[in-house]
Order: C-alpha cells, then sequence, then structure tokens
C-alpha cells in the first residue's frame, strides 16, 4: 500500500502555519513581554529572544527547509543547495537562541540546565547538527557512492524527521514552562496573553503535522486525475 496524495498542496498549509506562528510568536515577546534585547537591565528583554529564534529561526525554517524538496519547482540539485542552507541558518540561529537562554540566566543568577525542556533541547540541537554534518558528507562534499547514498537516504530521513519532532516537542515544552512560571507569578489562566500562547503551541503542533506530511507524501503521482476502481490488496 502506498500513499498517493500530492504532497504540494500540503506544502502549502504548512507555509501559512509558519508564518502564523512567527507572528503569534512575536506579538506575544514584543506587545505582551515587553520586546526583544541583547543588553539590558530588565533581562527578561534578553529571554524573549529565546522563544522568537528557536521559533522562527529553528522550528519554522528548519520545516521550510524539510519541506523544500516538495514545495520548490526548480532542479533537484537547487533543491539540495537550499534544503542544506536553510537547515544551516536554523542550526545557527538556534544555537544563538539557545545561547540567549544561558546569557538569560547567567545575567539574572539563575543556575542553568535544570528542566526537562533545558536538556531534551541540548539533546534535539545536538541530533540536529550530527544529521547536518552526516547529509552534508554522505550527499553533498565529498558526497558517497550511489549505492551508499541509495542505503543512506531512508535514514536520512526518519533520522531526520526525529530529530526535527524531538525540536517541535522541546518547543512544546518551552510553551509550557515559561507560561507555569508566569501563572505561578500571577498572570490570569484564562487571560488573553495565556491564550495566545497557549494557541501558538497549538499553531505549531499543526504546522509539524503538516511538515511530515508534507515529508512523507509523494512529489508527485502517476495518473492522479483517472479513476481507478478501488481493489482490496
Ligand atoms: C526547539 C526549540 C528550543 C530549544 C532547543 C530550547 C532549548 C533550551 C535550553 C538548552 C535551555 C537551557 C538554558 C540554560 O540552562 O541556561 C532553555 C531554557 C528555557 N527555554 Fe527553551 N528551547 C526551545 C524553545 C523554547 C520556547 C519556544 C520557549 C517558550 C517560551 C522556551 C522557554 C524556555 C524557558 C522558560 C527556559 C528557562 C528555563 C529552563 O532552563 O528550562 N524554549 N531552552
Ligand atoms: C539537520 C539537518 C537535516 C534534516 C533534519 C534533514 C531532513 C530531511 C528530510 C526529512 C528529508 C525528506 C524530505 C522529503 O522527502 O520530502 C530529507 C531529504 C534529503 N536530504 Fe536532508 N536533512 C538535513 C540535512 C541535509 C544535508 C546537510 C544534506 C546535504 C545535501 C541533505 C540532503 C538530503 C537529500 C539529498 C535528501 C533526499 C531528497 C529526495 O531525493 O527525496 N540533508 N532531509
Amino acid at each position: 500500500m502506498a500513499l498517493t496524495v500530492p504532497a504540494l498542496g500540503f506544502t502549502f498549509v504548512a507555509h501559512l502555519l509558519g508564518a502564523v506562528s512567527a507572528v503569534l510568536v512575536l506579538v506575544w515577546c514584543i506587545h505582551f513581554r515587553g520586546g526583544l534585547a541583547w543588553e539590558a537591565t530588565n533581562k527578561s528583554l534578553i529571554f524573549n529572544i529565546h522563544p522568537v529564534l528557536m521559533l522562527i529561526g529553528f522550528i519554522v525554517l528548519g520545516g521550510e527547509a524539510i519541506i523544500s524538496y516538495k514545495a520548490l519547482p526548480w532542479r533537484k540539485e537547487m533543491k539540495k543547495l537550499i534544503h542544506l542552507i536553510l537547515h544551516a541558518i536554523a542550526l545557527i540561529l538556534g544555537a544563538v537562541g539557545i545561547y540567549a537562554a544561558f546569557k538569560y540566566h547567567n545575567e539574572s543568577a539563575i543556575v542553568n540546565l535544570y528542566s526537562l525542556h533545558s536538556w531534551v533541547g541540548l539533546g534535539a540541537i545536538c541530533l540536529y547538527a550530527i544529521q547536518w554534518i552526516f547529509g552534508f558528507i554522505i550527499f553533498f562534499y565529498p558526497g558517497a557512492a550511489p549505492a551508499i547514498r541509495g542505503e543512506a537516504l531512508p535514514w536520512h530521513v526518519l533520522f531526520g524527521l526525529f530529530v526535527y519532532l524531538l525540536a517541535v516537542g522541546t518547543a512544546e515544552l518551552g510553551f509550557l514552562e515559561k507560561l507555569t512560571f508566569l501563572e505561578n507569578s500571577g498572570l490570569a489562566k484564562y487571560g488573553p496573553e495565556a491564550f495566545l500562547v497557549n494557541f501558538t503551541a497549538l499553531v505549531v503542533v499543526f504546522f509539524a503535522a503538516f511538515v511530515v506530511l508534507s515529508a512523507v507524501l509523494p512529489a508527485h503521482t502517476e495518473d492522479n486525475m483517472s479513476y481507478t476502481a478501488i481493489t482490496d490488496e
């Protein structure tokens, strides 16, 4: 049995959900949380860089990198270059985003790496870097022999999707953790900000679902315009 719905339509929905989640996280951090700053006496502004870069830089750009093979009309070699460059940018922005969380902790005299979120997050970004290096060596430079590429590709896809979903799970834990901190210090549980954060995290779940669907569905389906009888196979 094979999946026969073409991926392209799902990539459009993924772009839309990615853009919506990017706008929502910016509204949260800028409008509700006071904005972003690298140097500030109000250390919360340094923290705010963390969710923005992790979501827009790491999760949304990483998702766009994954769907680039299905979303773009160009030749395979061009798409490969875009796939690897977008993943590299996602990795760099993710690393800067994590640095911002450490910077905030250090400047506020808060200990580091005490949460499940931080452990899974560090694991996810390390695995992401390993996946990138293996992908680069096998499929780009110097490039493995065709037989090895063929063997490696299903593992690359499987491991890539696993690592990506681990990163998405980390972001979900992050939203939950931050919102819990805020609620414990007085934020209304049914207020507009709590609703916005939960809704943003929900949009991210749907974004990830459409990224995975775009990756597992075929780019083209043969003869998908004509009727064929459903058979029990
Ligand atoms: C895939 C995305 C993410 C990764 C890989 C990640 C990773 C990390 C890491 C490694 C730390 C530890 C910093 C330290 O110990 O000094 C951290 C802290 C934190 N992150 Fe994230 N993060 C991600 C997304 C998010 C998002 C979207 C939020 C939402 C607000 C968030 C909220 C927090 C909070 C509240 C902390 C401080 C408390 C703690 O250390 O657990 N994170 N993150
Ligand atoms: C952390 C980084 C990476 C992740 C998470 C990742 C993930 C994925 C995923 C999920 C797919 C399946 C896409 C689809 O079939 O629609 C894929 C395909 C592919 N990736 Fe990566 N990838 C990464 C880095 C790289 C790098 C650096 C290269 C080097 C060129 C590369 C080369 C490829 C190739 C050649 C394909 C096969 C496209 C095809 O013919 O179906 N990837 N990757």
